[in-house]
């Protein structure tokens, strides 16, 4: 079954991605394509938008793509810099405003009888970011709503379906603004909304069957949501013929191992335990530096993978949980290549000896649909909601070089904050947590006696996709249970501290 599609023209905002998926809630299925690799079947899609950007039309750096397939002959929604665009190319004017316009803003006119504004009435809140402001409209250009600072927020282009909107409808500070991508998508283009979970399970299994026949598939399990969703998906549609290996690194929450592989069971998978926590020791014997461990457990990891690969036979393809923010081409806001901060080991798969034709059930998804395709297979609700955990696990919250002790000390110091964390009704609330040891002893009494003992460190945050993260304002009655427990009952521990650092400017891990 083929389902309409939208094209989304990125510029390299910010938001280009919550545009994505503001779509997708509607039922829709978008793509992400950069502004100036538009694609050559472009008559597959049914409406175009363009995103935000961090750059200027009046500068010489201006993104100016050829829109010549798209103008008049697609309906077209502009957003923010795409309305600046649209305005700044066709005969209208584009000005620095006087003061930055940032924040929310409420439309104070408002054309009523538009489609594009059905059920958005004068007053609705909407969001702004932009420091160019629009002065006069395009050839053709129709005022369709205002702000009090913003004179030009809305507008179409007569005799085209085109619209365009100064403000973020995609931003969920504008009130309305699902409506409004509604009111253009489905109202205006015409698109059917038909692209649900359900939908997106039937259909997959039906490639996936397809595709692999009866061709074996190996997969390795983290534990995670996208690796397990990937594998029930697979099991759906190839069984037994699906070959799951989960791997104990030694490094995964304290009797994470024994209990997940259960779960895995559980759910009828094919699934092989692999305990390889002593190689994995081994290979970061004596490693301090954070880069170095990561590239170490890869490389374990590869090692360990491939041998039990080479154990199943004649198998030939290699799935893997991918999801969509991984495979999106990104526009630099800086113009050159985005700098790799810490090396995702897991990026980037495995290497080419393996020989396997890679499957990735996943790739069309943001994670939160991960979950909802999961929950539409049944699957249990406390897996879908499991925290993020990385790859190389504790590793990078033990600072320093890894010994069995000390991964033995930080898996009870987090097994006592994440159980808490559930105990309160917390967890659920919280986007990721996890506790640090650091390379840190500091004096402290217990009884009549003086310690010299480790310091740990909580840390909880909020956040959407882990790019950008706030920490969470746990309750202190929490804390201080938490802190209680933990020195009472972890050896080796006699002070804990509590993050309260966003990121940027830091990280959500501390390596
Ligand atoms: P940072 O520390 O970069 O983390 O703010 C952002 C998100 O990525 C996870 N993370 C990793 N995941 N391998 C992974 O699979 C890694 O090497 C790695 N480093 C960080 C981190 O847990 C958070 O969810």
């Amino acid at each position: 079954m083929q389902h309409d599609k939208v094209l989304i023209l990125d510029f390299g905002s910010q938001y280009t991605q919550l545009i994505a998926r503001r779509v997708r809630e509607l039922n829709i299925y978008s793509e992400i394509h950069p502004f100036n690799k538009i694609p050559t079947n472009i008559d597959d899609y049914k409406a175009v938008i363009l995103s935000g950007s961090p750059f200027s039309v009046r500068g010489d750096e201006a993104l100016h793509p050829d829109l010549s397939d798209i103008r008049a002959k697609k309906p077209l929604l502009a957003v923010c810099y795409g309305a600046q665009y649209l305005a700044h190319f066709s005969g209208g004017n584009v000005a620095p405003s006087n003061t930055r316009e940032y924040g929310r803003a409420n439309l104070s006119y408002i054309k009523e009888s538009e489609a594009f504004f059905k059920g958005i009435s004068e007053g609705s809140q909407v969001w702004m970011s932009h420091s160019d402001t629009i002065k006069e409209l395009p050839t053709n250009g129709e005022l369709l709503a205002s702000t009090h600072d913003v004179q030009n927020a809305a507008y179409k282009i007569n005799r085209e379906t085109t619209f365009a909107i100064q403000f973020h409808p995609e931003v969920y500070h504008s009130k309305d603004g699902k409506q409004l991508l509604e009111n253009f998508l489905i109202g205006i283009a015409n698109v059917t909304p038909d692209w649900t979970p359900n939908a997106f399970v039937e259909e997959t299994v039906e490639d996936l069957k397809a595709k692999i026949g009866n061709d074996k598939v190996v997969l390795g399990l983290s534990g995670g949501v996208d690796s397990s969703v990937a594998a029930i998906l697979l099991h759906k549609a190839i069984g037994k013929n699906l070959y799951c290996i989960f791997v104990n690194n030694g490094l995964l929450r304290k009797n994470e191992f024994e209990s997940v592989l259960k779960q895995y069971e559980g759910m009828g998978l094919n699934v092989k335990g692999v305990d390889a926590s002593a190689r994995f020791l081994d290979a970061l014997a004596g490693e301090s530096d954070p880069e170095k461990k990561r590239k170490a457990i890869g490389r374990a990891f590869i090692e360990v993978f491939d041998d039990e690969a080479h154990l199943i036979e004649d198998v030939t393809w290699l799935a893997q949980g991918t999801i969509y923010p991984d495979v999106i081409e990104s526009v630099s806001a800086t113009g050159g290549p985005s700098a790799t901060i810490k090396s995702h080991h897991n990026v980037g798969g495995l290497p080419d000896f393996m020989k396997l034709k890679i499957v990735e059930p996943l790739k069309a998804l943001f994670k939160d649909e991960v979950r909802r395709v999961g929950a539409s297979m049944g699957m249990n609700k406390e897996l879908l909601g499991r925290h993020p955990f990385p790859g190389p696990g504790l590793a990078i919250r033990i600072l320093g070089d890894i010994t069995a002790e000390k991964v033995r000390i930080l898996q009870e110091v987090d097994a006592i904050f994440i159980n808490g964390l559930k105990e309160w009704d917390l967890y659920d609330k919280v986007w990721q947590a996890g506790a640090m040891l650091l390379p840190v002893n500091s004096v402290g009494v217990m009884g009549d006696e003086r310690t010299y003992e480790k310091c740990v460190a909580l840390r909880a945050v909020e956040s959407t996709d882990g790019m950008t993260a706030d920490w969470v304002n746990l309750p202190y009655e929490f804390l201080q249970k938490t802190s209680n427990d933990i020195i009472n009952k972890v050896k080796g521990v006699n002070r804990v501290v509590y993050d309260i650092s966003s990121k940027p400017p830091a990280t959500i891990e501390w390596e």
